[in-house]
């Protein structure tokens, strides 16, 4: 890669106090991690909407602690296991930007509201049944948003008037307290031209805004509006009505969103031990699927060129172009293709700064049986 934000990637792996870590493991450099933490609060500083990090990035409580500590208003999950992990971390205020059918499931999350401000995402009148039925059972008070569908076709509702009836149902069951509506352009957020990207991503807010001033004349308070991304936070984010932005990888970046989202620096690193070394030939790595995901994009090796060929359940395999070869056993960084499904891989991370092993971060958020 080259970039100075990379380079510092690539002395992570020799920091002192790893060499006491088996490979392969997760490195985290925590200055980055706050350099992007600060960047996303700047932008926020003088706007209106306020960053409710997504931890489904990390599903780590210390990190997210770090976001609050940062500014953030409060978290934004993506299952029920991290919103446990979070509110049993003392965070008071949790979005789960999700709608969940299994009671068992629901269950947790009322208990979860007993003792914390929660509010979960609803798209149909049977999960607002359920909340209802569950928080009222519960004795706790569960706030609502209206999940709207702007194209991504994944949960949500598909009209205006879908999401009207819903909300005069959210705010007519005990035990629900309707909080606005909720809307997440997942669809636009890797359209490459940023200016493309920024028009879609507004033309796509126009129906979850009509949406909440709808609610808004019929009489219901409705204060939120929360949605957007790290790659749209400057469009999106931006919106008057915005209050609650949902961006997740900003935190620790990776090799592909990156290209998205440049402002951000790449963070973590799976550190790996070199299993076999030949000049123009193979270049194969300790780390396959089971520590480094394959989902969306490819892992980079860091420092040197090397081209990833293909990566297998313990392997990750490259092909060295040029230039120095790495020694068998040598301890590399690699540069995770995608920070979110790589993190939920590991128990725990490293934190590490100035070159030294400063903590080890619980990736407490994951789901236990998993
Ligand atoms: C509901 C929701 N909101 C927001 C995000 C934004 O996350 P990121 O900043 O990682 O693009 C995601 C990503 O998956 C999401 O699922």
């Amino acid at each position: 890669l080259g970039d100075v934000a990379t380079q510092g990637l690539e002395a992570l792996a020799r920091t002192r106090g790893l060499e006491a870590y088996p490979t392969p493991f997760l490195a985290i450099d925590l200055d980055v991690l706050d350099r992007n933490l600060g960047k996303m609060q700047g932008f926020f500083s003088e706007r209106h909407a306020r960053v409710r990090p997504h931890v489904k990035s990390h599903k780590c409580t210390a990190i997210a602690r770090l976001q609050l500590a940062a500014g953030a208003v409060g978290v934004t999950c993506a299952t029920t296991d991290e919103v446990a992990a979070m509110v049993g971390a003392g965070i008071d205020d949790v979005l789960l930007a999700n709608v969940v059918v299994d009671a068992l499931r629901i269950g947790r999350l009322v208990q979860s509201a007993r003792s914390a401000r929660v509010t979960v995402a609803a798209d149909s009148s049977e999960v607002v049944a359920a909340y209802s039925a569950a928080a009222v059972e519960a004795g706790a008070t569960l706030g609502v948003v209206v999940d709207y569908d702007v194209g991504m076709h994944r949960n949500g509702v598909e009209t205006v008037e879908e999401g009207l009836a819903l909300g005069e149902e959210i705010a007519t069951s005990p035990g629900l307290e309707l909080r606005g509506v909720m809307a997440y352009e997942g669809h636009l957020v890797a359209i490459e031209d940023r200016a493309e990207r920024s028009a879609a991503a507004l033309l796509a807010f126009a129906e979850p805004l009509a949406l909440l001033h709808e609610l808004r004349l019929r009489g219901h308070a409705a204060p939120m509006l929360t949605g957007s991304s790290s790659a749209t936070h400057d469009s999106t984010g931006a919106l008057s009505e915005m209050t609650d932005v949902q961006a997740g990888t900003y935190a620790l970046m990776d090799a592909n969103y990156r290209r998205l989202a440049p402002e951000f620096e790449p963070g973590v690193v799976v550190v790996a031990s070199v299993l076999t070394a030949r000049a123009g030939g193979a270049l194969v790595l300790d780390a396959g699927i089971k520590r480094l995901s394959v989902d969306w994009g490819k892992s980079k090796l860091l420092g040197y060129a090397a081209e990833h060929r293909y990566t297998a359940e313990e392997h990750c395999v490259f092909r060295h172009l040029d230039g120095p070869l790495p020694r068998v056993g040598e301890r590399v960084a690699l540069l995770v293709g995608h920070v979110c499904t790589t993190m939920s891989l590991y128990r725990s991370a490293l934190g590490c700064r100035g070159g030294e092993l400063e903590c080890v971060l619980e990736i407490d958020g994951r789901d236990p049986l998993a």
